[in-house]
């Protein structure tokens, strides 16, 4: 067994829940001394998302390689003596990609006779704030993904309780089905930034009303711009494509803002974080400041470049759990709908 009580903690950390596969060799849950991520958005690009059987063969294809990457670039040449754990996303995603990096992980662990950490994939979204600074709690997080968008309340380190998701589409996913329908390629959300740069917020578009005040729902949203654009087609109209994208961007970073603002008023966080793949997005990056301003709350955003899907926020938000002595046992197995422990 390795000596907790020495001062600097290294852990090797995976991910492959969707379409990247990463190795990471994280420091102290802070410091990233390799990341490395091989995506395969370019196979998908022409189904319009992922499709999960190519998905796995990639990650069977690809894991060994990042991980001998990881430990080469971090100069871990002893892993037995210079590891402290290791960590694999076990949920939720497509579990036949899942399964590839818990193998991995669990596997690298019983050779080496390391303590193992399954780490759920949205904890390791809220943790890649911890690379710009620790918690403060209790915190909220904002959670927002291709596959998810929730609210998620901490009381304490290791505590995650949901309290609103989205009823329908998750908002990466509103992002990438409007896309679609603008004609452009998976994923969409940065091209639609892109193009809402060049845009005016100046067509109406409906910010749906849920019945918890916390949930979110996208769906009409797309719809309305799918109607939209058929709309335009049917009259054989032109309409302006940056003008959508910036409307409906407005729309969807309006929702989050005023649900975010609703569960600050009920929760009174210490602070406020934001994560996950549309983290990246600078009008809602923007909007959460403004936000956190209002209220004099510190908010603390997951870095642009670590806001999708890596290996390192993994390893950040393992740390958490070796210090509270959290591990899991090999027998650990993969759960494509794995939600959060309410503690
Ligand atoms: O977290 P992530 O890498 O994968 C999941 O766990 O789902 O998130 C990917 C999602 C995609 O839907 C993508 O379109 C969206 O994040 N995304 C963005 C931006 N960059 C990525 N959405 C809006 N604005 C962006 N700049
Ligand atoms: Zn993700």
């Amino acid at each position: 067994m390795n000596d907790n009580s020495k001062k600097d903690i290294y852990i090797l950390a995976f991910e492959s829940s969707a379409d990247e596969t990463s190795a990471a060799v994280v420091k102290n849950g802070n410091k990233i001394l390799s990341n490395v991520v091989a995506t395969q958005i370019a196979s998908h690009q022409r189904f319009g998302g992922i499709v999960p059987e190519v998905a796995s063969r990639h990650h069977l294809e690809w894991i060994n390689r990042v991980a001998d990457q990881a430990l080469k670039q971090a100069g871990i040449t002893d892993p037995k003596a210079q590891l402290d754990a290791v960590a694999a996303t076990y949920g939720p995603g497509l579990v036949g990609s899942l399964l590839v990096g818990l193998m991995a992980g669990k596997t690298f662990a019983a050779v080496y006779d390391l303590p193992f950490i399954g780490v759920n994939h949205l904890a390791g979204h809220i943790s890649a704030a911890n690379f710009v600074k620790a918690t403060v709690y209790p915190a909220l997080a904002v959670m927002v993904s291709g596959g998810h968008t929730e609210l998620v309340w901490m009381k304490k380190k290791n505590s995650f309780e949901i309290i609103g998701t989205t009823l329908d589409d998750a908002a990466g996913e509103a992002f990438d089905k409007v896309g679609r329908i603008m004609g452009l390629q998976y994923p969409a959300g940065k091209d639609i930034q892109d193009m809402a740069a060049k845009g005016k917020e100046n067509i109406d578009l409906p910010i749906a009303h849920t019945d918890n005040d916390f949930d979110f729902s996208f769906s009409g949203l797309k719809s309305a711009v799918l109607n939209y654009v058929h709309h335009h087609q049917q009259v054989d109209q032109e309409y302006d494509r940056n003008d959508l994208a910036a409307s409906f961007q407005k729309a969807v970073v309006k929702a989050i803002y005023d649900k975010t603002k609703l569960a600050i008023e009920e929760f009174s966080p210490k602070q406020l974080l934001l994560g996950g793949g549309v983290a990246a997005n600078i009008a809602l990056r923007r909007s959460m400041e403004k936000l956190a301003k209002e209220y004099g709350l510190d908010l603390t955003e997951a870095p642009i470049e670590l806001s999708g899907d890596n290996a390192a926020m993994i390893g950040a938000a393992a740390y958490l759990n070796f210090q509270d002595g959290i591990f899991s046992d090999l027998s650990l197995n993969a759960e494509p709908s794995l939600n959060f422990p309410v503690m």
